[in-house]
């Protein structure tokens, strides 16, 4: 169920579209995905593995690899290249095989990599690890045109097909052949349906075709695509599907690919939210790098970013600028603009910022209040509390229907060591108040203004170090020197 909620923006809120995708198949029939991915990626320039650059801040690997899970019990293999380590790191789980292609000898080179590490009887699917949204509906329907006599070859009709290995169609209409861009005649040059990489293939017979494809072209490089003269030649027919729509099939070469097609991702996933129920102020400054999950009649502002798995609940109001990370975040609740809030819990109605920095382990009970340049780190606020102004409050643990005063800070360093503060129930903090940790401030207490606390408070007690005002009679103030 998680991996399916993470795996693609468009099945992120409903957990009945979470099944995996069954196949009509035979009895101990088998589904080989393998995922090319050794590829240098030279035109991203960048230390990173291609394949590792995130849209919407999952690695692209990642998002085929979770899309490739969603067909039922399918072994995956992924050929990686340069960077293999970093590659297998990033991206694993025990579903996964790993195998080298020392060289990038051309795209049947690699699956031949992967070859022995197929399973005997089935289809191998072959998608790539730099075209990160195929769609599940798309392998599905691929898989299931391969026959004992057929395969599944995915192509699109392009207005500008120039790079792309073309779709040669006899005149009975069907495909017979792949031309790659620096081997295409003039004429064949002019198709538009191009070839897309993705196909779906008879494993056996795939095992068969691969070791007799040569390097007899343009680029002396091993091409997959010559499988399918292959194919043809051998009276296995060659099914085309199409999918959904283009940026399915857009693979990642450069960085202005990538920041394209990010902001499709993001308009997507946008979107499905306003379909679920929530308000966004502009569906084109919206930013989530993870699973968000919504109620309904929230209402986000521009350019805010959601990280990790947030949960918000019904109306709630995030403000312009706001970075949400790793959070439950309940009803009604009202975040103001500029605010930052990681790892935290927000219970119904509390009201957060403008530029507030609600760091890890916060967790705000119902009705609280922290405002403005307020930073609190690993703090339990209880029922109905406030910091309303310019505080630090970490490793602290508050009762409810605490007033903590404006500039008041938890002093919970000693320079080696973290320390706890304790504030209960109804306790007063006048402002600048320095709580020296470990402390506690009991029920009821009050402290006035800028005290440095250090001992514990007792209930219903008032606290205060301030030094006594005093008055200088007749004091007058130095007169500016007339030179
Ligand atoms: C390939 C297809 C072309 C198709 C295009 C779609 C071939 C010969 N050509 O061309 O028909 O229109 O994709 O984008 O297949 N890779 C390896 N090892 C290698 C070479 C490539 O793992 O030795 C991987 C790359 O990382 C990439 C994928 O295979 O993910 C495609 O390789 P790329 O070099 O981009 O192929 P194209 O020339 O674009
Ligand atoms: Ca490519």
């Amino acid at each position: 169920m998680e991996k399916g909620w993470h795996s693609h923006p468009f099945f992120m809120f409903n957990s009945k579209q979470l099944i995996y995708y069954p196949l009509i198949r035979e009895e101990g029939m088998t589904t080989d995905i393998v995922i090319l991915a050794a590829g240098q990626g030279t035109r991203m320039k960048s230390a990173l593995p291609k394949v590792l650059h995130k849209l919407g801040g999952k690695p692209l690997l990642q998002h085929v690899v979770d899309t490739a899970r969603c067909i039922a019990d399918a072994k995956i293999v992924v050929v990686a290249g340069h960077g293999i380590e970093r590659v297998e790191e990033a991206v694993c789980g025990n579903d996964i095989t790993y195998v080298q292609q020392a060289q990038q000898l051309g795209t049947a080179h690699a699956v031949l990599q992967a070859a022995p590490h197929l399973q005997d009887r089935g289809k191998t699917l072959v998608l790539y690890g730099d075209v990160p949204l195929i769609r599940r509906q798309t392998l599905v329907s691929l898989l299931e045109a391969v026959e004992e006599n057929s395969l599944g070859l995915l192509t699109v009709d392009l207005p500008d097909p120039f790079g792309y290995g073309r779709i040669i169609r006899n005149a009975q209409g069907q495909a017979e052949a792949i031309v790659e861009q620096k081997d295409a005649s003039s004429e064949q040059q002019r198709i538009t349906e191009v070839n897309t990489g993705v196909l779906a293939v008879n494993t056996e017979q795939l095992r068969n075709w691969l070791p007799g494809i040569e390097n007899q072209n343009a680029q002396r490089e091993y091409y997959l695509t010559d499988l399918i003269a292959i194919a043809h030649r051998a009276d296995v027919s060659i099914e085309t599907r199409q999918p959904v729509d283009s940026e399915e099939v857009q693979g990642i070469n450069d960085r202005l690919q990538l920041a394209e097609l990010e902001r499709y991702f993001q308009y997507q996933t946008a979107v499905s939210l306003m379909k679920q129920g929530v308000t966004l102020a502009d569906p084109r400054r919206f930013d989530c790098r993870g699973a968000l999950q919504a109620g309904s009649d929230t209402v986000i502002d521009v350019n805010c970013v959601f990280e990790g798995k947030v949960q918000l609940g019904n109306n709630v109001t995030i403000g312009a600028n706001t970075l949400i990370k790793d959070c439950q975040i309940a009803d009604n609740v009202e975040i103001k603009p500029n605010s930052l809030i990681e790892e935290a819990t927000i219970g119904d109605n509390a009201v957060i910022g403008p530029f507030a920095r609600i760091r890890p382990g916060t967790v705000l009970a119902n009705n609280t209040k922290v405002g403005n340049f307020v930073e609190t780190k690993k703090a339990v606020v209880g029922e109905g509390s406030k910091i309303n102004h310019l505080s630090y409050v970490g490793d602290a643990t508050l009762g409810s229907n605490v007033n903590v005063g404006a500039g008041t800070i938890t002093c919970n360093y000693d320079g080696v060591n973290k320390h706890h503060t304790e504030i209960e129930d109804d306790a007063f903090i006048g402002s600048n108040t320095a709580l020296v940790a470990p402390v506690k401030v009991g029920k009821g207490a009050t402290v006035g203004a800028g005290s440095a606390i250090s001992k514990n408070v007792k209930d219903n007690e008032l606290a205060l170090t301030r030094s006594k005002q005093t008055s200088v009679p007749g004091w007058q103030r130095p007169e500016k020197n007339n030179r």
